[in-house]
């Protein structure tokens, strides 16, 4: 049997930072499910793709390997976990991921990885849809100020010139789409444990977890 380990909750919660942490000391893979979509949205974007446009976005993704390595997604044999943090990206990822056709392409690949490798996965829809039978589940929140902070920190350390305005409002934008979509929205799945991060330090929400874990 597979170990995997389940991680959901809105964007800049901490879901990438504290995944990458448990993968480290459970040795398992951190599968970062939120850069796959990203992935299918820059591409779309670099080929003129609209979301609207199903079966050129089916064909395109057909055409994406992808896997990760050291927490970075590959693609087609190229790293590109840089490119998939632009503001461009972020606004237009909302839009692709509500798409079923892409939604069900890209579980099939995250449900593929877990069946091959001990994961620890994150992302919005892990605990309800793809990892549905996982016993470790975990759900985290934040504040949206709170988790618009965290972004904004983040990217301005990657050397990014970002109005924090600019990333609160996008955030806030996206969790509407990501939870009022029709197609697997971003909800806590029943047996879910919820850990509130507002406040708490990274090694805190670890801690948590692993306990739950052990
Ligand atoms: O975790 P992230 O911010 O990089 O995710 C980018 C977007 O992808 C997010 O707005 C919602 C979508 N997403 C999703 O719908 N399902 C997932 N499992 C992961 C991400």
């Amino acid at each position: 049997m597979r170990i995997s380990v389940a991680i959901d909750g809105p964007a800049g919660a901490g879901k990438s930072t504290i995944a990458k942490i448990i993968a480290k000391k459970l040795n398992l893979m951190y599968i970062n499910t939120g850069a796959m979509y990203r992935a299918v949205t820059l591409e779309a974007i670099k080929s003129d793709i609209s979301f609207k446009d199903i079966d050129k976005l089916s064909s395109l993704i057909d055409k994406m390997e992808m896997h990760f390595e050291r927490d970075n997604l590959i693609l087609n044999g190229i790293d590109i976990q840089e490119e998939l943090s632009s503001l461009q990206v972020s606004s237009n990822v909302s839009n692709y991921a509500q798409v079923p056709e892409v939604r069900e392409k890209l579980v099939y690949l995250q449900q593929k990885m877990s069946k091959k490798f001990d994961v620890i996965m994150d992302g919005r829809d892990i605990g309800t849809v793809v990892l549905k039978d996982s016993p470790y589940k975990f759900f985290l929140t934040a504040s949206s100020e709170e988790r618009a902070r965290r972004r904004h920190e983040e990217l301005i350390s990657k050397g990014m010139k970002v109005e924090f305005d600019e990333i609160l409002e996008d955030m806030k934008k996206r969790d509407f789409i990501d939870t009022h979509r029709e197609t697997d929205p971003l909800r806590k799945a029943d047996d879910a444990i919820e850990i509130d991060t507002t406040g708490l330090d990274i090694d805190g929400v670890v801690n948590k977890i692993l306990e739950y874990i052990k």
